[in-house]
């Protein structure tokens, strides 16, 4: 394969300000040049990731690094501001990530953050002495050679084709989930201190990578990560607990709580289920604390045809604060509950068919 040219690489959308966002993409990161950009897989919102080979073991990695503003490249006064919230961001991520990664192997694990002067101020011309720039190295999860899939892609590929999912393929999803966010949510006690769990916020099918078959699910993108009690930044609104008074802006962020997190696994779980998206109306339908309000969109999960312990798992994360069930743990015992009634049905069935 012919090496990566470096180029300027522009972010699908501009920031908040409608600054467009761009970012300079070397050849290769680390002071050392341990890794060799391969190519650029995505060019989201919260920063670009490239595909690359770690030179010391050959395999494949993703790099994660933040978008430039053009203003920002413009000033120099605004540099030191947009590294240090980048920085701050980063970290809590990382820390997030590295909690998951100890306690479960079902989320990318970090190889290492890369400090180097920072290749979009040199390529700016931001000479002799440009700041620092971290890059977040993790490990790539896929078939090698660098195609990966999201829960999304399978989500469209599947309605495209009306495949859906089998109630053992969302138990699958659900369960694989609730083990990752179990690990991610709980409290560690390290050397008599204790530190809280953490709060993924924005769990949704573009942040779900499938490995397979047999599936396996993998959360990524720990950016958004805030410990529990803290106060949630950053979300996807399209998946979050909706607003109470109807405005954009999403409920439940004050205080980083596991019921955020179930609220958007439902969310997430109830778009893989119909094979496609809840609309607003539906969430804000489960949301209300009022049953006869609530009605039409439970009568539409209940007509996907899915068990009513999974159903009925759907619905009350989805529900309001007080409905909801307030652990994954709880979770976990609904699905195990909806997992033995699945059993039992393809026992019978089996013995059913033995005795004709
Ligand atoms: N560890 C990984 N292995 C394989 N692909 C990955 C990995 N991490 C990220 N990607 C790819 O890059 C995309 C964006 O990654 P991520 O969700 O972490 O970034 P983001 O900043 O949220 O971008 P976006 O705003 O587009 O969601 C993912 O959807 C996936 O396709
Ligand atoms: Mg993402």
């Amino acid at each position: 394969m012919s090496a990566f040219q470096p180029q300027w690489v522009e972010a699908d959308s501009p920031d908040e300000r409608g600054s467009p966002r761009k970012a300079w993409v070397p050849a290769e990161y680390g002071v050392d040049g341990r890794f060799a950009t391969r190519r650029v897989l995505s060019r989201g919102g919260q920063g670009y990731v490239v595909l690359a080979e770690d030179r010391w073991s050959g395999g494949d990695v993703v790099i994660k690094g933040m978008w430039w503003p053009e203003t920002t490249l413009d000033d120099p006064r605004t540099v030191r501001a947009t590294l240090s919230d980048h920085k701050q961001q980063r970290d809590q991520g990382l820390r997030a990530a590295w909690q998951a990664a100890q306690l479960t192997q079902q989320c990318p694990v970090v190889i290492s953050v890369e400090t180097q002067p920072s290749p979009s101020l040199l390529a700016a011309g931001r000479l002799p002495d440009p700041d620092n720039e971290s890059f977040l190295v993790q490990q790539f999860i896929g078939q090698r050679g660098g195609t990966s899939l999201t829960l999304q892609q399978d989500i469209d590929a599947r309605a495209r084709e009306n495949r859906r999912y089998t109630e053992d393929e969302l138990l699958d999803l659900a369960e694989q989930l609730c083990n990752t966010l179990a690990a991610l949510h709980a409290d560690r006690y390290i050397d008599k201190k204790s530190s809280k769990g953490w709060i993924h916020a924005d769990i949704k099918p573009e942040n779900i990578l499938v490995l397979g078959p047999p599936a396996r699910y993998v959360l990524i993108d720990y950016d958004a990560a805030v410990q529990i009690g803290g106060r949630i930044g950053f979300t996807t609104r399209a998946y979050a607990p909706p607003s109470a008074d109807g405005s954009d802006e999403p409920s439940e962020k004050a205080s980083a709580a596991e019921r955020f997190d179930i609220y958007m696994l439902g969310a997430t779980l109830a778009h893989a289920a119909g094979l496609e998206r809840l609309k607003d109306q539906q969430y804000r339908q489960l949301y209300a604390d009022d049953p006869k309000e609530s009605a039409p969109a439970r009568k539409y999960l209940t007509s996907l045809g899915y068990g009513p312990v999974l159903t009925g798992a759907l619905i009350t994360s989805l529900s309001s604060w007080r409905f909801r069930l307030s652990t994954v743990d709880r979770v976990r015992i609904d699905l195990a509950r909806a997992r033995s009634a699945t059993v039992l049905q393809s026992v019978l069935r089996s013995l059913g068919g033995a005795s004709r």
